[in-house]
């Protein structure tokens, strides 16, 4: 978990970025992104156990796992994503199965790690003391799982850490993605919420210990299938207007790249529907995996640099987003010793997370 001191430099950070991104947003648009990328990873320290880590992937692993049949499933859906042949990657229940036990389960191992690194700003929310109401997460473009079972997990370690301080907001937890996910996000949100499958082995102490990630009354997973892209403004109202985290991880991109416009729409409208003191998370891909071209142009633009010219404008100051952490490239890399039937990758991320504001009055 972080502590007060890392959120507040985290966020002093994030102020002085936001004072620069107001002066160099013009004379920014189109560069090349810094180099900020090829810097080394951050040594950091991190209160997430293997063990936790294990778990999350004995959640894919329990819920999804059929046989050696899903190897095979994972290389046709490989080979459909290297040809950029999206349609036929997911066109599948067996090939959305075989995507989320090979990708999500290392994007969920990255994502506690994200959400280890939110967990400063979010934790009155997590405790439920601002509202006594459930924590409200709304994922966009999050049907594939890897968000459900780190939040699930998030849960999981933030319980553990705060044994003196058992209150816990319950977690609900809506997924909306336009691919048609629900049956793989029902299976993991019930295997987050079961007891794991242990070995017909495993010790009678191990039997004992053996308790579900999350418990059913603190954790709800449901998941949409929509065109976030098409949400008009009473739809953003209802989706968003009282969640308090939304969250859009390894999507933005895809959203910018189907379109520039309805994107900058989808985002004014969550400003203007999300309530004051929500959050929202961006987390994509660091550099130049993340840019845009504009109306066809050869010139590419930063994603960062457009999200921050949508959500603060040209005067940070008196905008309704206020950026409260930014990193432009940070590393999750797995530890030694994970049990996985499959091969599993780092994750190289940028991190931007901003706090809906009051409006200012004059
Ligand atoms: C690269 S995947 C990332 C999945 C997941 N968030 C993760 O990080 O592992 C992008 C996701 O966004 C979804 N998506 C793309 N365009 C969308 C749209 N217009 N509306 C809703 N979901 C969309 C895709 O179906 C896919 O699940």
């Amino acid at each position: 978990m972080m502590n007060n001191d890392r959120a507040r430099s985290l966020q002093n950070k994030a102020a002085k970025q936001n004072a620069k991104s107001a002066k160099s947003a013009k004379s920014n648009a189109g560069k090349a992104p810094s180099k900020a990328e090829d810097r080394p990873p951050q040594q950091r320290s991190s209160k997430i156990s293997r063990a936790l880590q294990q778990k999350c992937l004995n959640i894919f692993r329990d819920a999804l796992w059929t046989g050696p049949e899903d190897v095979a499933a994972v290389q046709e859906v490989k080979g459909h994503l290297y040809n950029r042949d999206f349609h036929r990657a997911f066109s599948s229940e067996a090939y959305l199965r075989a995507y989320a036990l090979r990708w999500s389960a290392a994007r969920a191992l990255g994502y506690l790690q994200v959400f280890e690194d939110i967990d400063g700003f979010l934790t009155d929310l997590r405790k439920g003391t601002v509202s006594g109401q459930p924590l409200k997460v709304l994922s966009v473009g999050g049907g594939a799982g890897a968000e459900l079972v780190s939040i699930a997990g998030w849960h999981n370690f933030t319980a553990d850490a705060r044994d003196s301080e058992p209150e816990q907001a319950s977690l609900d937890v809506k997924l909306v993605d336009i691919a048609a996910w629900q049956p793989i996000s029902d299976k993991l949100c019930e295997a987050a919420t079961s007891m794991p499958v242990l070995s017909k082995y495993a010790s009678a102490a191990l039997r004992e210990a053996n308790v579900p990630m999350v418990s059913k009354e603190h954790f709800q997973a449901t998941c949409d299938q929509a065109d976030v892209l098409e949400w008009n403004e009473e739809t953003v109202a209802a989706q968003a207007g009282s969640i308090d985290l939304v969250t859009i991880m390894f999507t933005l991109n895809e959203l910018y790249s189907t379109s520039v416009p309805k994107t900058q729409r989808l985002l004014k409208s969550l400003t203007t529907n999300m309530r004051e003191g929500a959050y929202l998370l961006v987390v994509d891909s660091p550099g130049s995996y993340s840019t845009v071209a504009i109306n066809g142009a050869e010139k590419k633009y930063p994603m960062q640099w457009l999200l921050d010219h949508t959500l603060l404008g040209r005067q940070p100051e008196t905008a309704l987003w206020e950026k409260v952490l930014t990193n432009e490239s940070q590393w999750f890399r797995l530890p030694e010793g994970l049990e996985y039937a499959l091969e599993l990758e780092n994750m190289r991320y940028q991190i931007h997370l901003f706090r809906r504001r009051s409006p200012q009055t004059e």
